[in-house]
């Protein structure tokens, strides 16, 4: 099969061929000609930082309905975080996750290994009994604070123990100020090792991420809004516009740009619950956001889809290049339209982002195959395959 049309390729968009086999880009040329595509031909997202629910929680998000969610934002791959209710912690429940997500998954699919003050000792073999089957993105999130939260001394012994990326929601126990909260943990994880840091959301801790050999998350909701705009609680919490601002100045220091995407009802919200939906939106508003030449495209590509395989390890995974699997996601520039909670396919049916514009993807293709095609979902659940060891 040949897919040809203007391809987004070693930072360009060209006129070309794409010749894919058995799932997999073969090769790429101007006279490759075959089926012409209208709109612009991008490498498929990769979500990093999602939390799909299940067990005890599936009223509000499932691996069904949210990678149904990602599938229609242009994401081809995520990470799920292990803070589900239960969580996992320990090979039995992964495999009975990963059981779900095999059956259910609409999207590539790989989930995370929570780090608990309980599984600190065993943290080691568990992750050799699940790698045996599976592959382990990270260890991590871990927290440093609230309900699933280890201390400084347990992460610095996980970090000891395996020879893993581990991912940290970084936010210190013990300073109230929420800036320096932030600031704080990031320093003193920098002074262990190496980390990968979830959703940071001052320009001070991005900047110290920036010149570490730790690599950095940012979200949209903690670029696009601050706490003067969005009332509803999230963690890392929303910030001062000026210092949204100064994050938004130093995104280029970002190295994956990630949705955190955490459904609560609109009950719970109201209650307090911290966490916004948002793998759905994420690609469409960033892709607005370059069209309108407020970001730069290969920015977003870099952060959205090279640097999440290259920094994460997903073979095959990443830019539209010879020996990659065939995910592309077709945007038809001219098709920009708000945002509306009633569109998107989460099970909680609202969005911090309603009326903001967007592109959403006019195709979807998936290992080589068309999944999405006008909005219609050409595929059944359990399409997605659950990455492999
Ligand atoms: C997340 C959730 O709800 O699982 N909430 C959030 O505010 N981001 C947990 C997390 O990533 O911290
Ligand atoms: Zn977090």
């Amino acid at each position: 099969m040949i897919i040809y049309g203007n391809v987004f390729y070693k930072g360009r968009i060209v006129e070309c061929g794409i010749e894919v086999e058995n799932g997999v880009v073969v090769d790429i040329g101007k006279d490759k000609r075959g089926k012409s595509v209208d709109g612009i031909i991008m490498p498929a997202g990769i979500d990093v930082h999602v939390h799909f629910r299940d067990f005890k929680e599936s009223y509000k998000e499932t691996i069904e309905s949210g990678s149904l969610s990602a599938l229609y934002g242009g994401v081809c791959l995520v990470v799920d975080q292990p803070n589900t209710n239960p969580p996992i912690v320990d090979e039995e429940i992964y495999f009975k996750r990963m059981e779900i997500a095999e059956r259910s998954t609409y999207v590539d699919y790989s989930l995370n290994l929570g780090l608990v003050k309980d599984n600190v000792d065993e943290i080691d073999e568990i992750l050799k009994k699940i790698e045996e089957k599976y592959y382990v993105p990270a260890i991590g999130e871990v927290f440093l604070k609230g309900k699933m939260s280890v201390s400084y001394e347990t992460l610095e012994k996980a970090k000891k123990t395996v020879n893993k990326l581990i991912t940290v929601h970084a936010e210190d126990p013990n300073e109230e100020d929420d800036v320096m909260a932030e600031v704080k943990a990031v320093e003193r994880c920098l002074k262990m090792n190496r980390f990968h840091f979830c959703h940071i959301s001052t320009a001070k801790a991005l900047d110290m991420i920036y010149n570490s050999e730790s690599t950095s998350e940012v979200t949209p909701h903690h670029l696009l809004y601050s706490k003067e705009v969005v009332k509803f609680k999230v963690n890392p919490s929303l910030k001062s516009n000026e210092e949204r601002v100064a994050l938004v100045r130093n995104f280029y220091k970002a190295d994956i740009l990630s949705s955190d995407h955490a459904p609560h009802t609109l009950e719970e919200k109201w209650e307090g619950a911290p966490g916004f939906p948002g793998v759905e939106t994420l690609y469409p508003m960033f892709f607005y956001m370059a069209k309108k030449g407020y970001i730069k495209i290969n920015d977003l590509v870099e952060k959205f889809v090279v640097n999440p395989a290259k920094i994460f390890g997903f073979d095959r995974y990443g830019e539209i290049e010879v020996g990659n699997y065939a995910n592309f996601v077709v945007f038809d520039p001219h098709r920009e339209r708000p945002i509306k909670a009633k569109d998107l396919h989460s099970k909680v049916g609202w969005t911090i982002y309603e009326g903001l514009m967007a592109v959403f993807p006019k195709d979807v293709y998936i290992r080589g195959e068309k999944v999405l095609e006008d909005g219609e979902i050409l595929i059944d659940r359990g399409f997605g395959k659950v990455l492999q060891a």
